[in-house]
């Protein structure tokens, strides 16, 4: 039988982006739609969550649009809600989340494509919009990536991604950081030799570089914090889908939740609840 990830890491064995491709299905298939889940409470200044702000920023009537890494449908549905008119093509390498977004209710003209974004199986010049929300940072290797959204985007077309920032949304996102790492490297310190994707992506200098070769330009990068309150608890429930959690034994599992809670509590407020989030970036990217 084909070892597990944790195992895989515990051997010390040289992680290949293969590998993390496939943590990304399992865990996925395990959990399918954990991504809205966690992500959809949190607004911005605006009262949009993520998902909303992104579909806020497309302008004009595109006739078609492109979910890459669409997951369970969640921002299809929402792409739809806003342009009924567009036709719809949502990709994901992650049956399980396909099989959830295939089950919802759109009334557009929707293609759910089981497919990596490194190959896809769509022609050239074909879309005008790309969406991708929180999915791009995680791909490996990115350069294919890249050169098929190059391929296939119409020529004025967008590839417009939301990706975790690499700035924190204030000091208690900090303080969860560093206690999430500090927990991950006590219990499995192979953990550091992860790799979880591109990091050049967030940086812009770096990403315009990659861009380059390929004819694609970085229009704009944009930063917004998305938050919401809540109790201790409910700052949990959102905490608790994040990549390797489920990597933890159950009982390193319950230890990381006290050590969790008991931090949100040194943050709340006299009536129990406490201000959390994330800091997200917006890219925009032009051919
Ligand atoms: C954090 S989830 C985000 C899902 C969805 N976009 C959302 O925000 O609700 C990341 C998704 O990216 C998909 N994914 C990661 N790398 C991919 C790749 N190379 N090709 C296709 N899908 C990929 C995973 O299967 C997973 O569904």
């Amino acid at each position: 039988m084909a070892k597990s990830y944790l195992e895989k890491l515990n051997l010390g064995e040289v992680l290949k982006p293969e590998d993390w491709e496939a943590y990304l299905i399992e865990t996925h298939h395990r959990a399918p739609g954990m991504s809205p889940e966690a992500f959809a409470h949190l607004k911005n200044s605006d009262g949009h969550n993520s998902y909303e702000e992104l579909v806020h920023k497309i302008s004009g009537s595109p006739t078609t649009i492109l979910d890459l890494a669409c997951g369970d449908g969640y921002l299809v549905e929402k792409l739809a809600h806003r342009f009924p008119q567009s036709k719809y093509i949502g990709l994901d390498m992650s049956e399980g989340e396909l099989a959830v977004a295939r089950e919802r209710n759109i009334p557009s003209a929707v293609e759910w494509i089981h497919g990596r974004a490194q190959a896809l199986p769509l022609g050239d010049n074909s879309v005008e919009v790309i969406t991708c929300h929180m999915a791009f940072m995680l791909m490996q290797p990115i350069e294919p990536v890249l050169k098929e959204i190059a391929r296939v985007l119409k020529l004025g077309g967008k590839f417009m991604s939301v990706i975790g920032s690499p700035e924190n949304a204030g000091s208690f996102d900090e303080e969860v950081r560093k206690v999430m790492s500090g927990f991950f490297m006590e219990h499995i310190p192979e953990i550091k030799n992860v790799v979880t994707g591109d990091k050049r992506v967030k940086t812009k200098e770096e990403l315009s570089g990659l861009l380059k070769p390929v004819g694609l330009t970085l229009e704009t990068v944009e930063d917004q914090n998305f938050e919401t309150t809540g109790t201790p608890e409910e700052f949990w429930q959102i905490t608790k889908n994040m990549y390797f959690i489920d990597l933890l034994s159950p009982s390193h599992r319950s230890a990381l939740k006290q050590c969790i809670l008991d931090l949100a509590k040194n943050h709340a407020d006299s009536s129990g609840e406490l201000t959390f989030g994330y800091r997200r970036r917006f890219l925009t990217i032009v051919i």
